[in-house]
């Protein structure tokens, strides 16, 4: 059986994975307060702006007293510090529980050990650690902002079974069937943005938004160095908001942002994207802007579809390691992520 401290770090990541999509940049966090091995309250971060995880989870005991004395498991190390809340440290301190159990501590400087530090101060026994890679993987978003200083960065791209991501021609529409292609739907609803190659803008005239899926359009971020984008396309002419990054000017017309990055690098475009809240970012091609990331270690996952088509010749997939898949309609897709 699972030791008592790892099963309720599991009950606060499981409550921590409520808050999906609804309070980002702050990371999922789930509190669970526990009394001679009996749940007495527990709680989530619901939304960006309102009460942390370990204040909901108070407010959530019948009777506050039961509070001393008793163990609190947190998915991630308390805030000390102002924010849109006050510290939930000193809240906790309050109430004197015995023990404070962490899965991971909190990589945002304003923390990072602090909230630690101050709950043994006040003699709050403290173990952190506790299924810290579950606690990673939840918040992978989160870390990698925080340690990075750039968005999370996932690869996807659909390959012919003789792996290539378009014709000579430069034609590519659905290499994948149509099961994958909703699946991609869901993911793009899931990230704050969406990168494509000016090649890719021009010749499949993308929209880049979520159809087959319900829920929120990533914003748009195209690579143009040259400015070559099409005055016919999707990008340019319909009502959403395009980041278009190039090496020559600066200009907003209405919701379509010229961003002038020069030596345009893809280390100060991250840059730029984390700094206008793209914390993350789905990479849809075409081949050459996905192989200049590949270059510069600048990603974190790639979700690759595996057709059973065959092209014998056009663009080249980018060449990464591939293991297991799954089946997703008639197409197999691999997962690569790193550093789990
Ligand atoms: N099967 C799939 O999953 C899939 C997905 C997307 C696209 N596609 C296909 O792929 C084809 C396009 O691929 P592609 O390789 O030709 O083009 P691409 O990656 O869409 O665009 C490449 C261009 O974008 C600019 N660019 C991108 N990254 C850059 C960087 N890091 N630094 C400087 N410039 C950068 C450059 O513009 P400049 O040339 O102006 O310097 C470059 O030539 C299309 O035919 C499309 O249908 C397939």
């Amino acid at each position: 059986m699972e030791n008592k401290h790892k099963k309720f770090i599991r009950r606060s990541l499981y409550l921590a994975n409520k808050g999906m999509g609804e309070v980002f940049p702050n990371p999922m966090v789930g509190c669970v307060i526990v009394k001679e091995n009996e749940i007495i309250g527990e709680g989530y971060h619901k939304k960006f702006g309102g009460a942390h995880a370990e204040i909901n989870a108070i407010n959530n005991v019948i009777n506050k007293n039961d509070i001393e004395g008793a163990s609190v498991y947190i998915s991630l190390e308390p805030c000390t510090h102002f924010g849109k809340t006050p510290p939930c440290t000193d809240k906790l301190i309050e109430y004197k529980p015995k023990e404070v159990i962490i899965s991971n501590t909190d990589p945002n400087p304003l923390v990072n050990g602090k909230g630690i530090k101050k709950l043994r101060n006040n003699k709050i026994n403290v173990i952190s650690g506790v299924l810290e890679k579950e606690g990673k993987i939840l918040n992978k978003r989160f870390f990698i902002n925080q340690e990075k200083k750039r968005p999370y960065i996932i690869l996807k791209w659909a390959e012919t079974s003789d792996g290539f991501i378009a014709k000579e021609d430069g034609s590519s529409k659905w290499i994948s069937c149509k099961a994958s292609r909703t699946l991609v739907h869901k993911w793009r609803s899931e990230e704050t943005g969406i990168l494509i190659g000016v090649n890719t803008a021009n010749k499949d005239n993308s929209r880049l938004n979520v159809r087959l899926w319900e829920g929120r359009d990533p914003i748009r971020v195209i690579l143009d160095p040259y400015n070559k984008l099409e005055e016919k396309t999707n990008i340019l002419n319909d009502p959403s908001i395009s980041l278009i990054y190039n090496n020559m000017l600066n200009k907003t017309q209405g919701q379509k942002h010229f961003i002038k990055i020069s030596p345009f690098k893809l280390e100060n475009i991250c840059y730029d994207l984390y700094k206008r809240g793209i914390y993350s970012l789905l990479v849809e091609g075409g081949g050459f802007t996905l192989n200049k990331i590949i270059e510069k270690n600048l990603w974190d996952e790639a979700r690759i579809f595996k057709s059973q088509l065959k092209f014998s010749k056009g663009i080249k997939a980018p060449n990464i390691k591939k293991n297991t898949y799954e089946k997703i309609g008639e197409d197999k897709l691999f997962k690569i992520t790193r550093n789990a």
